[in-house]
């Protein structure tokens, strides 16, 4: 019997900056060939955590294995296994866009011929072709991106880290960013990626953890986690504030919202439950107006699992 072996796997993570602790104990594993996300509001630690894992910068305690080996004694073997495209982009603008890529595949020590054909395929793949001459400084943001996962991709990495990749892009362009990842994984490529658009984890991820307070608060899959917080509720609109006073009578549980004639009421959003919900409301000869079912997103995860300790200690006070 084979297990998938871990691309990353962490325990015991810990980080200060000198009496900030920002990381508190973090354990991860991410198995090879899937996407990992970490969640977590400003300031969580999620760069500080990437930076850890690619080598940049030292931990203070925990047990890292990235592609089987550890940074702090062969930061050079885990650094050869990984790319990483930084929060903050890290192309020269004053270079072209093949100069920055011709660069890379230099650092990497690609041969001269290796070098030309990585760097066309990976400016056609990028849709950066008619650019590619062009200095890095007249790009938009989103060429900006491109070229800067590009240039990770140079070095053929089987565990790519991306910190924030679609921040500041337009729909579109994110998509297109997500279309690149989807790809690199179907080629058995990890990635680790941070982001603020929780969307992006929903589409993308394996598996997402909530970083919050130094501590993962959450970590599963996006249905896991959409499962562990309530919300998920029908809002009946009525046409007139009687009808809303009888279904409120009746429905118990329910929130009244008396300005828009609504009724919010819970529910698991199966169709057994609406069904029986209006007919319920058929038999007492309650008209609804409109039905819409909201099921709880990762947003409502994110906002009830994070800045928890915040509010505890403003009712506190
Ligand atoms: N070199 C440093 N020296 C001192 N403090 C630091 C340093 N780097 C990060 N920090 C602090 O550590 C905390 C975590 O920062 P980090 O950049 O990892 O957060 P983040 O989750 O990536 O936030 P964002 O979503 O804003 O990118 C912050 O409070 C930050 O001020
Ligand atoms: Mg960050």
């Amino acid at each position: 019997m084979t297990t998938p072996s871990s691309a990353i796997a962490v325990t015991g993570l810990r980080k200060s900056f000198s009496t900030h602790v920002v990381l508190d104990g973090i354990d991860l594993d991410v198995p090879e060939g899937t996407v990992f996300a970490l969640l977590g509001p400003n300031g969580a630690g999620k760069t500080t955590t990437v930076q850890i894992l690619s080598t940049l910068l030292a931990a203070d305690g925990g047990e890292l294995r990235i592609a089987g080996h550890d940074p702090t004694r062969h930061p050079d073997r885990v650094r050869a296994a990984i790319g990483v495209t930084g929060q903050f982009s890290a192309v020269d603008n004053l270079l072209t866009g093949e100069e920055n890529l011709r660069l890379m595949a230099h650092l990497r020590h690609l041969g001269r011929r290796a070098a030309r054909d990585r760097v066309t395929e990976l400016l056609d793949r990028f849709d950066l072709v008619d650019a590619a001459r062009k200095l890095v400084s007249t790009y938009s943001g989103g060429m900006r991106r491109r070229l800067d996962l590009a240039m990770t991709l140079v070095g053929e990495p089987r565990i790519i880290f991306l910190d924030e990749p679609t921040t500041g892009l337009d729909p579109r362009s994110r998509r297109t960013m997500w279309r690149i990842v989807r790809d690199l994984v179907a080629d058995g490529v990890t990635i680790f990626l941070t982001t603020q658009y929780l969307e992006e984890a929903d589409q993308l991820a394996n598996r997402i953890a909530v970083l919050d307070g130094g501590r993962l608060v959450a970590e599963g899959t996006a249905d896991e986690l959409k499962r562990m917080i309530p919300g998920g509720h029908v809002r009946l609109r009525f046409a007139d504030l009687f009808l809303l006073d009888a279904a409120a009578r009746r429905l118990v549980g329910s929130v009244r919202d008396d300005d828009a004639l609504a009724l919010q009421v819970p529910t698991d959003g199966s169709v057994r439950d609406l069904r029986a919900l209006l007919a319920r409301l058929d038999g007492e000869s309650i008209e609804v107006d409109t039905l819409s079912v909201h099921t709880p997103d990762l947003d409502d995860v994110f906002l009830a699992l994070t800045g928890q300790a915040k509010q505890e200690q403003e009712t506190v006070r």
